[in-house]
């Protein structure tokens, strides 16, 4: 049944492969691992994802992500009955992606200076739990149901674990997640406990708290469901997809994303360089990866700014080397990383070098932004009708600042990705108050 899908690895020198059943994140070298299908699927699927739009009482038609389903079916699937579908894809209702699609905000467009018909922004924070997860989290928990799986298990700045919680309580099996202590949204933490998962309070950051979660996971049966998780990254995939097809399959200039462990940048990239194989897109859009500048592992080491040379995914052959003398050198000075933007506070991507493969598939880039540019950009999206979280705002600086230095040109199309809805309800009372702030609305006495 499983045999068009399997899992292989990501470094071409090695391409050790695996039965899509296993639940290894890296292969026996220590490489992550991608899903990989040998069926091509035809562009003429294009018209059925259209006509899926009216669901017709499936909820799998519904689902944002599974509407995509022949582009994601690791469980090789091959059938339109519902209650077959149900006992393999895991969904909360259709509710996942089900609301993210494109929508062009003028007064974003106006703060940044670009034409209105330009911009096209996607909020992923109206999904189920609140952000961008959801869409991975589907996938990976069908994988997790698909091996018999008992317990999931991540580390979390917030929205994963929010995530996790809630599609592991609709299943009916445990979570753990790890969290590092004082460093996360109330309004996240609220959802884990709410959805009954296991809270592990980790003295450390989202790195440590990473770390601990992995080891857990393998000496105690458990299931990782973070973006390591080469699942996560399929479900993922759909958020570009959806972009993609709201807008007619008229591929935009840029898409552009906050940059923290890099699942999205890689699930974007792994998005396009599919759908160009297989022809059904034959332009590629540039990624461009906002970093928070107290958090820049990426646009440091892209950029140059660590012992003067670009890291580049260098067809398969990255420097990793450069990326180990880089951590040390931040442990060494102490160097924590650090923003108001806690979703994006990480300072070892998990998933830097997929991220690298995309960058260079798409000509991407990467930049930073600081906390007041990202507050800016959450609260212009707010003037337009729209919620999101603080590290959703970097996505409007970064197309700013992007557009500042010319990197992205006036007459060019772009995607922002809004990757999450607000959960700190302080951050913007907070800046409201401060008059100084661009879009500060204080009350009145
Ligand atoms: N935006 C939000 C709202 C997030 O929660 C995250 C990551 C990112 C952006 C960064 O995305 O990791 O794909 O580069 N949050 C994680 C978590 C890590 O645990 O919830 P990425």
């Amino acid at each position: 049944m499983q045999e068009d899908a399997y899992l292989k690895c990501v470094n071409p020198k090695c391409g050790l492969e695996y039965p899509i059943t296993s639940t290894n994140v890296q292969c026996e070298s220590g490489h992550v691992l991608d899903v990989k299908y040998k069926n091509k699927p035809s562009s003429k699927l294009k018209e059925i994802f259209y006509q899926r739009r009216n669901s017709k009482g499936s909820i799998f038609n519904e689902s944002g992500v599974w509407r995509f389903r022949e582009l994601i079916n690791f469980c090789q699937i091959d059938t339109e009955n519902n209650e077959e579908c149900s006992k393999f894809l895991v969904s909360l209702d259709g509710a996942e992606g089900r609301q993210s699609k494109p929508y062009q905000m003028s007064k974003v467009a106006e703060f940044i200076g670009i034409n209105k018909e330009g911009l096209w922004l996607q909020p992923e924070g109206y999904n189920p739990s609140g952000s961008f997860k959801d869409n991975g989290m589907v996938t990976a928990v069908t994988h997790a149901k698909l091996v018999g799986a008992k317990k999931i298990v991540c580390a979390s700045t917030g929205n994963t674990s929010a995530s996790a919680g809630m599609f592991a309580a609709n299943e009916g099996i445990d979570c753990d997640v790890y969290i590092p202590a004082g460093q996360i949204a109330p309004g996240k933490l609220s959802q884990a406990y709410q959805f009954g998962a296991q809270i592990i309070q980790v003295e450390g950051n989202f790195d440590d708290a990473l770390k601990q979660s992995l080891d857990d996971a393998k000496n105690h049966n458990g299931y990782t469901v973070n973006s390591v998780n080469p699942f996560r990254i399929e479900g993922q995939k759909t958020i570009p997809i959806r972009a993609l097809e709201y807008l007619n399959w008229e591929v935009p200039d840029w898409i552009v994303y906050p940059g923290g462990a890099l699942g999205n940048t890689s699930s974007c990239g792994k998005a396009l360089m599919e759908l160009y194989e297989w022809g059904w897109i034959n332009k590629i859009p540039r990624i461009a990866v906002i970093n928070s500048d107290g958090a820049s592992t990426l646009s440091d080491l892209y950029n140059g700014k660590f012992e003067d040379e670009e890291l580049r995914w260098n067809k398969g052959n990255p420097n990793t080397e450069l990326i180990s003398r880089y951590y040390d050198h931040l442990d060494k000075e102490g160097i924590r990383p650090k923003t108001k933007a806690t979703a994006i506070q990480i300072g070892r991507p998990a998933n830097i070098l997929k991220g690298l493969r995309a960058l260079e598939f798409t000509n991407g880039v990467s930049t930073t932004v600081t906390d007041s540019e990202m507050l800016d950009g959450m609260s212009v999206i707010g003037l337009n009708g729209f919620d999101c979280e603080m590290a959703s705002g970097a996505s409007v600086a970064g197309i700013k600042k992007l557009m500042n230095e010319e990197i992205i040109k006036k007459d060019e199309t772009v995607v922002g990705i809004l990757t999450g809805r607000q959960k700190d309800a302080m951050i913007p009372v907070d800046y409201h108050n401060n008059s100084k702030n661009t879009f500060a609305n204080p009350p009145k006495n």
